[in-house]
């Protein structure tokens, strides 16, 4: 049924939606009437959230692949573009998926830098670029974008994955700049510290992480980024809320 927060007729891609914030986030837009779009690499564990969606009634295509390789990027856009009645359908993109890395500049590994940026920023560019020139043409649509707390205030513990995601805020604001004008709307949604798959991939344990939030007291689940998403996609065309930040309550910084 039709209601405010609607996204009934739209369709969705969600990159990264076969675990934490982007598997809540492809749900709840499925569960808010969208067709939904999911991509990442575990085949496996992306079609349990395409069974999950479908079983509920919702609308769903299961598309794996890796997100920092432009060509799959290319291939998400078109099953997508092909998949939707009438052909051409593209309304909402939630730029998400990536993955963090413990430490700074001197702790991290560099070995995993490549990897995170082309993920990251590279993957996350090349797909708001796909995204924008369908949209452009279409005069209408919206990008979400989900950057980072450490990717607008700096973390010494985790410095070089926060470069990534000031990497992609920046990258949010300037496509939001150029699409603008054409009834596209952007927007960064910047979590603080969400409990999901993150910690392992990024390499958290009890000692460079649990200590320190233990402090913050309860923190997020990712449905309250994916509540986030969808209250910023269900305002009128003309309202862009352009950036979002998402964090426990007592989570003081960053
Ligand atoms: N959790 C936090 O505290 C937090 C805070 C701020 C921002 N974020 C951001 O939120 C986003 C989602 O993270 P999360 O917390 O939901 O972590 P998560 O549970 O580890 O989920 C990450 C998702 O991204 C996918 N992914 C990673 N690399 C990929 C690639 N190369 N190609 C395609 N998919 C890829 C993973 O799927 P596969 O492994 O199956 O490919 C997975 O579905 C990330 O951009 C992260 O930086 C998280």
């Amino acid at each position: 049924m039709e209601t405010e927060n609607s996204l009934f007729g739209k369709t969705a891609i969600v990159t990264g939606a076969s675990s934490g914030i982007g598997r809540a986030t492809a749900v709840t837009l499925a569960g808010a009437g969208a067709a939904v779009v999911i991509q990442a690499r575990r085949r496996e564990r992306l079609e349990q959230v395409a069974a999950e969606i479908s079983v509920d009634g919702g609308k769903v295509l299961a598309v794996a692949g890796d997100a920092g390789v432009p060509a799959d990027v290319d291939l998400l856009l078109e099953r997508t573009l092909a998949w939707t009645a009438g052909g051409g359908k593209c309304d909402i993109v939630v730029v998400n998926a990536g993955r963090g890395l413990a430490g700074g500049v001197l702790g991290s590994d560099p070995s995993q830098w490549q990897d995170l940026y082309q993920v990251n920023v590279i993957g996350a560019a090349c797909l708001m670029r796909r995204a924008g020139q369908v949209m452009v043409k279409r005069k209408s649509g919206d990008i979400v974008v989900i950057g980072s707390v450490v990717g607008r205030n700096i973390s010494p513990f985790s410095g070089f994955y926060g470069s990534s995601k000031f990497a992609v805020g920046a990258l949010a604001e300037a496509l939001r700049r150029e699409v603008c004008g054409h009834g596209v709307r952007v927007s960064l949604v910047m979590p603080g510290v969400v409990v999901s798959g993150f910690q392992a991939v990024a390499g958290y344990t009890e000692e460079n992480f649990g200590t320190a939030v233990a402090q913050f007291g309860q923190l997020l689940e990712p449905q309250a980024i994916a509540d986030g998403i969808q209250w910023l996609l269900t305002l009128p065309p003309h309202v862009n809320v352009s950036e979002i930040m998402i964090r426990p309550t007592g989570q003081p910084a960053p």
